[in-house]
């Protein structure tokens, strides 16, 4: 699979990937996630990025596109790749389409899951994260608990709750997505590749995706 997963913050984009990663060995690239362990281990990229993620604002597009330029290079990348949280503002995907077809790779689709706003601050307020930055598990202590409280069930270390979650931040994010992100939903309708999606469930998501791929 060669895809873009569009969506709001908390449309459940991380969910997803993690699930059609396990159906044909095709790598999550979550700018989110590369940004996060880049803070956390307190890298130049990490420094330059914080500040931002924390008053829910985008990080600048160079700063993304010289992570994506080399990560879409990377020899686990020929498998597939489900692209999480970028691009994000037409600039990226300007870059990416260029990028793409430089590299000679085509795109599958571009999977818009659309959430009802209420729907999504509830899930952002009750999500957890695992906190080892090479697992990054995603739980909710409404929907998708862990096993034992507090602990992530993949890697034993303990789940917390982002830096970029306060209900102030949530809000700032949902405007930062309605005003640089929802255009590329045009940008990609226009180029054919556009899946709307406004199923409830994970598992519904997954399959109009992988039905769209097979050609149903
Ligand atoms: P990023 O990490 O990409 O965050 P986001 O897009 O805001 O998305 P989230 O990770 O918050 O949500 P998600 O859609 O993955 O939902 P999830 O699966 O976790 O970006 C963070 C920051 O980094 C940005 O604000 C920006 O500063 C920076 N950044 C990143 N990329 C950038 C870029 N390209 N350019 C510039 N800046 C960039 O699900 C949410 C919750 O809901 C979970 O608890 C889950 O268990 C639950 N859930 C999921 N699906 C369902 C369901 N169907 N039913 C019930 N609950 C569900």
């Amino acid at each position: 699979m060669r895809l873009i997963l569009l969506g709001a913050p908390g449309a459940g984009k991380g969910t997803v990937a993690k699930l059609l990663t396990q159906i044909d060995g095709s790598v999550q690239i979550s700018t989110g996630d590369i940004l996060r362990g880049a803070v956390q281990a307190g890298t130049a990229l990490g420094k330059k990025a914080d500040a931002y993620m924390k008053a829910g604002d985008l990080v600048p597009d160079e700063l993304i596109m010289d992570i994506m330029e080399n990560r879409l290079q990377e020899p686990d990348c020929t498998k597939g790749f489900l692209l999480d949280g970028f691009p994000r503002t037409i600039p990226q995907a300007e870059a990416l389409k260029i990028l793409l077809g430089k590299l000679n790779i085509q795109l599958d689709v571009v999977a818009n899951i659309i959430v009802p706003r209420e729907e999504i601050i509830l899930r952002l307020t009750t999500r957890r994260t695992c906190s080892n930055t090479d697992c990054q598990a995603i739980y909710n202590v409404r929907s998708h608990p862990p096993k034992a409280e507090g602990i992530c069930d993949k890697c034993g270390s303990p789940i917390m709750q982002r830096a970029d979650e306060t209900e102030d931040v949530i809000s700032k994010r949902l405007d930062t997505y309605n005003e640089k992100t929802a255009p590329l939903i045009a940008f990609y309708e226009k180029q054919g590749l556009l899946l709307n999606i406004d199923t409830p469930t994970t598992d519904g998501v997954v399959n109009a995706i992988t039905a769209r791929i097979a050609g149903d």
